[in-house]
């Protein structure tokens, strides 16, 4: 992404139940590419929220006994807790039951219905109360259930409502993702929506009546409807920075929808054909990952129960590592594993053993034998560890920046770790002390701290609190990496005293 400006949004999250990973994780996803950014001097907007309306919502608020708008505060709030306890740096906290979205929202509508592009007519069809969609036979599976929601028997339902015609659409947005690779990344996303794109699109239902559905945006033209949740939920992504106010006009060109597989139609086809409906750019991108599966292969859902409680993790385990166990883990075209267990075997084997030790043994051997960072006199044998780490960091940087490479990028810091590891062991500078040889022992002492501190800077987007305390400990000064940044080697002074040297990652009790 060469553009100086981005606007990263997350999708909004439902609230009929808990925050779990795989909400966790698109907004850690999110927040990692814009902390990469902004490294990379790109000026950036990162929108997270809840989407608090329609039939599930309502079912959930009604089972709780709370009034609707307490129902919505408290869940919300769980959410925007969460994401806090994650460091999300989030700019704008999008909430559907906002009074302004809702507003912006019935305008959009009443334009719509003045252009005579909504018409009111009777469909009789199979609605999936999970997806809050009508889905077609060939959707099923042979039980009437719906491929996302295997525990929900789709209905058959007849009703009088409004729809927009998608097909006029239809051949605009074919051309846009054949003529623009990576509009929609990655590929076999593009490839997906294509196949979709074949067949003439079916009108989309943009309301709900409101003897079924009470909670939602009412139609400003007919009060016995209420907006379609889908409807109502992509329109944040304009609500949220301003839309249709000329503020808007900063972050819109530079929109980039990080979703879900799950989402991919509504995101890349309804999506794209109401904005072109509304007359409205597209964004500049859509970038979409796989899903998190947990024990028994299963998409982890709140519907299936089957969830990993991300709190829980931080409470055990930290932000640091359930940040690091998603960006190093999460598989863009296929589904990735999650288990406590591989949570645990992460933070023990990869963060705690070799991040987190390296830093005391190269700082405390450092103390001891220079009372800190020693002399840079650097031999060509360190030279050479050098110049390959600058090129796995500054790669590993760029590649941050981007949702299909995090994955690579993070495995590339872990690999640059392990490069200083081996590289402590093969030149063990304590012995070279030992034997006289103290020049030697200053090149590769200096080498490994200034190494690790540029590892240090570059994990900073994935692990912000870790990434500031370590480097806290090598400078002994604060690190203020949101801005532009460039990395430089030799940047760490001689002479420098360590900071308070603690354990990055402690052991665990069991
Ligand atoms: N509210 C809609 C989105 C509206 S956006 C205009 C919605 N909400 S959701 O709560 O069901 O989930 C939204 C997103 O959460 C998914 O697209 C995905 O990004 C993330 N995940 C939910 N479950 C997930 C996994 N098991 N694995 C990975 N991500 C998952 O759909």
């Amino acid at each position: 992404m060469t553009e100086l400006q981005s606007y990263i949004t997350t999708p909004i999250y439902y609230i009929n139940g808990s925050p779990h990973i795989g909400h966790a994780s698109t907004s850690v996803l999110s927040d990692v590419m814009k902390r990469a950014r902004i490294m990379h001097g790109i000026d950036i907007f990162l929108t997270t929220g809840t989407d608090e309306h329609g039939q599930k919502n309502e079912t959930k608020a009604q089972e709780s006994g709370l009034t609707i708008a307490t129902y919505q505060d408290q869940n919300s709030a769980a959410f925007k807790d969460l994401f806090d306890n994650l460091g999300i740096s989030y700019d704008f906290f999008a909430r559907t039951s906002d009074a302004r979205h809702k507003e912006v929202v019935s305008e959009v509508e009443q334009q719509l219905f003045d252009r005579n592009l909504l018409t009111r007519q009777s469909y009789e069809g199979l609605y999936c109360t999970g997806c809050e969609q009508f889905k077609k036979e060939t959707d099923l599976n042979d039980d009437q259930t719906c491929p996302d929601h295997p525990n929900l028997v789709a209905t058959r339902l007849t009703e009088v409502n409004y729809f927009l015609e998608l097909e006029p659409y239809r051949t605009a947005l074919r051309d846009k993702i054949r003529s623009e690779p990576g509009w929609i990344t990655p590929e076999s996303y593009a490839q997906y929506v294509l196949s979709l794109l074949e067949e003439p699109l079916e009108p989309l239902c943009v309301s709900r009546p409101k003897n079924r559905v009470k909670l939602g945006i009412e139609l400003p033209f007919d009060r016995d409807y209420v907006t379609f949740v889908w409807l109502d939920a992509l329109l944040n992504y304009l609500t949220n920075i301003g839309w249709p106010d000329a503020r808007s006009a900063k972050w819109w060109p530079g929109a980039e929808h990080v979703i879900g597989k799950d989402i991919v139609k509504t995101h890349c086809v309804y999506w794209p054909c109401i904005l072109m409906a509304m007359q409205v750019d597209l964004p500049r991108r859509i970038s979409v990952h796989g899903h998190w599966v947990g024990t028994g292969g299963l998409k982890m859902s709140k519907s299936l129960g089957n969830v990993i409680d991300p709190q829980q993790v931080i409470q055990t385990y930290g932000t640091s590592a359930l940040r690091y166990f998603i960006a190093r883990h999460a598989n863009v075209t296929s589904d990735s594993n999650v288990t406590t267990d591989l949570i645990e075997q992460a933070y023990t084997s990869e963060l705690a053993n070799k991040l987190g030790n390296l830093l005391l043994r190269i700082c405390k051997f450092s103390q001891n034998a220079f009372s800190g960072v020693p002399q840079r006199t650097i031999l060509p044998e360190d030279e050479k560890l050098q110049s390959e780490l600058f090129t796995i960091v500054t790669q590993a940087s760029a590649d941050l920046c981007e949702l299909p490479s995090i994955r690579t990028g993070t495995q590339g810091l872990m690999t640059a770790i392990e490069r200083l590891n081996d590289h402590i062991t093969n030149r063990a500078p304590w012995k070279l002390v030992k034997n006289g040889h103290v020049e030697s022992a200053q090149s590769a002492s200096y080498v490994l701290l200034d190494c690790l501190r540029l590892v240090l800077e570059a994990f900073y987007p994935v692990m912000p609190l870790i990434a500031q305390a370590g480097l806290k400990a090598l400078t002994n000064a604060e690190a203020n990496l949101d801005r532009h940044h460039c990395f430089a080697i030799n940047a760490l002074q001689p002479g420098t005293s360590f900071g308070d040297l603690k354990v990055l990652f402690p052991r665990l009790d069991t």
